[in-house]
C-alpha cells in the first residue's frame, strides 16, 4: 500500500502504553505517523517516546507553533485517525465537538476515516454517557471498537481493555483500504461463524489436518463484530490467531465436534457464515494407544476413512425443514482449482447449486494463493444467479465486502 498520513491520538489512560506499539506497527507498514497525545496522556508516556517512535514532533494544545495553525493542518491533510486509547472523557469531548486541544481540534478538522479505540472501566463503558457519545460518534460515521474482555488496571476484569495492537492496526488498515468507514449496520444480528481446519485423530498424538489458517473466518467474525453483530465464532486449529475483539469463541477439534457446535448455535442464529474447512473423511478407527512401528515388519498400516457429515449442506436442510426459523443468510465458502471439466468458476458454480446455500465464496487456491497468507481475491456467488468479483486485497477487505454482501442479504 503506498504511504498515508495517519493521525494516532492518544488519551490519557493506562493503555496508553500500547499506543506505542500501534505507532510501531503502523510505521512498519510504511505509512507516515503524527503522534498527537493529550496532556493527561503525557502523564503515562513521555513526549520523548512518541516522537523517537514516530520521527515527527509531539504537541498537545493548540498555542504551539500557531505559525503552523496545526490544530487545523493535521486533520485537514490526515488520510486516517486513530485514537488508541480513547478514554470516556476524550469520546465525551469529541462527540461534544469540543476543540480544546490539539486532537479535539484536529478531530474536528479531519474529513478522512476516524477509528476510536475505546479503553476504559466496565462501569464506565457501560454508562448510558458513554453509550450515548459512542452512539452519536458513530452515527456521525465514525468507527468506535468494540472493547476486549479481560483484565483491567486492577483486580477487576470485563469489557473495557483496550484491544489488541494487532487488532486496531489491522481495522485501521482496512479502513485505508476502503477508502471509507466501515457501516454499523449488524447491530444486534445474531452471526455464527466457523473457522480453520478440523483435526481428525488416529491416536491420542497423531491426526489429520489440513492447511487452513483460519484468517478468512477470523477476519469475518472480527468486521462482524465491529459491525455490531453479536458473534459467535467456532474455531478450529489456526495458525496461532488471536481471539478477535467483542466475539465469543468456541474452540473444537474434529469436524464431529463442529458439527455439534453448530447444531447447538444455530437455532438462535439468523447468519451462519461456514468459513472453516472440515474434513469430508475421519478415520475409521481411533487407537486409543498410540500407533507403534514395529521393529520386525517394514509394512505400513493402511488408514480406514469414513465420511463426515457436511454441516454446511445439514444446515441447509435444517433451515428448509423449518428448524432454523432465525435462519436468514447461510454463506459457504470454497476453496477451488480449475481442471479438465471446468475452470474455478464452473465447480464453484456446481457448488453453490449442490449445497444450496444462499452464498459461496470462491477462491482460487494453488501454490501461494488463499492458503495462510494475507491476501486474497475471489468472488461472490449468490442463489439468485448474481456474482461478484471480489477485488484483490488483505482478508479483512474480502471480509468487509462479504459483509457487504451478507448485510444487504439481512436487510432485504
Ligand atoms: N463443509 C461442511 N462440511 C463438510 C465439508 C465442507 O460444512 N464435511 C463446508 C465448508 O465449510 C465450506 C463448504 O462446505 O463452507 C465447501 O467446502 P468444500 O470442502 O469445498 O466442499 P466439499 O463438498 O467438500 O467439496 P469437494 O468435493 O470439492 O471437497
Amino acid at each position: 500500500m503506498e504511504q498515508k498520513r495517519i493521525v494516532v491520538g492518544v488519551a490519557g489512560g493506562i493503555a496508553a502504553f500500547k499506543a506505542c506499539t500501534v505507532v510501531r506497527q503502523l510505521k512498519e507498514a510504511g505509512h507516515s505517523v503524527r503522534v498527537v497525545p493529550t496532556e493527561s496522556a503525557l502523564k503515562f508516556i513521555g513526549a520523548a517516546t512518541f516522537e523517537a517512535l514516530s520521527g515527527q514532533p509531539v504537541h498537545t494544545g493548540v498555542f504551539e507553533n500557531v505559525d503552523e495553525v496545526p490544530h487545523v493542518r493535521i486533520g485537514q491533510q490526515a488520510d486516517l485517525v486513530v485514537v488508541a486509547p480513547a478514554t470516556a472523557d476524550l469520546m465525551a469531548r469529541a462527540a461534544a465537538g469540543r476543540a480544546d486541544d490539539l486532537l479535539t481540534g484536529t478531530l474536528l478538522t479531519a474529513r478522512c476515516p476516524v477509528l476510536f479505540a475505546p479503553a476504559m472501566h466496565t462501569e464506565m463503558w457501560l454508562h448510558p454517557a458513554t453509550t450515548d457519545n459512542v452512539a452519536t460518534l458513530r452515527r456521525r460515521g465514525n468507527v468506535v471498537l468494540e472493547p476486549a474482555s479481560g483484565r483491567l488496571t486492577g483486580a477487576d476484569t470485563g469489557p473495557g481493555r483496550l484491544p489488541e495492537a494487532e487488532e486496531i492496526t489491522t481495522l485501521a488498515g482496512l479502513l485505508l483500504e476502503r477508502g471509507d468507514a466501515l457501516p454499523y449496520d449488524m447491530a444486534g444480528v445474531k452471526v455464527l461463524v466457523t473457522a480453520g481446519g478440523t483435526r481428525e485423530p488416529l491416536d491420542p498424538v497423531r491426526f489429520i489436518g489440513n492447511r487452513s489458517s483460519g484468517k478468512q473466518g477470523y477476519a469475518v467474525a472480527r468486521v462482524m463484530a465491529q459491525r455490531g453483530a453479536d458473534v459467535t465464532l467456532i474455531a478450529g486449529n489456526t495458525s496461532g490467531l488471536a481471539d478477535p475483539a467483542g466475539v465469543e469463541v468456541v474452540h473444537i477439534g474434529s469436524a464431529a465436534q463442529l458439527g455439534a457446535a453448530v447444531t447447538k448455535l444455530a437455532p438462535e442464529a439468523q447468519v451462519l457464515v461456514m468459513a472453516a474447512a472440515v474434513a469430508d473423511f475421519r478415520p475409521a478407527q481411533v487407537a486409543t494407544a498410540k500407533i507403534k512401528k514395529r521393529v520386525d515388519d517394514d509394512s505400513a498400516p493402511s488408514v480406514e476413512l469414513v465420511r463426515n457429515d457436511d454441516v454446511l449442506a445439514g444446515a441447509v436442510r435444517a433451515r428448509a425443514d423449518g428448524q432454523l426459523p432465525n435462519m436468514k443468510v447461510i454463506v459457504g465458502f470454497a476453496a477451488e482449482t480449475g481442471d479438465a471439466n471446468g475452470d474455478v468458476l464452473f465447480h464453484a458454480r456446481s457448488k453453490l447449486k449442490r449445497k444450496g446455500c444462499d452464498m459461496l465464496v470462491v477462491n482460487a487456491v494453488g501454490e501461494g494463493k488463499a492458503f495462510e497468507v494475507d491476501h486474497n481475491d475471489g468472488w461472490m456467488l449468490s442463489a439468485d444467479g448474481t456474482e461478484t468479483a471480489l477485488e484483490h486485497g488483505s482478508k479483512t477487505l474480502m471480509a468487509s465486502r462479504i459483509v457487504d454482501a451478507i448485510g444487504a442479504l439481512v436487510h432485504r
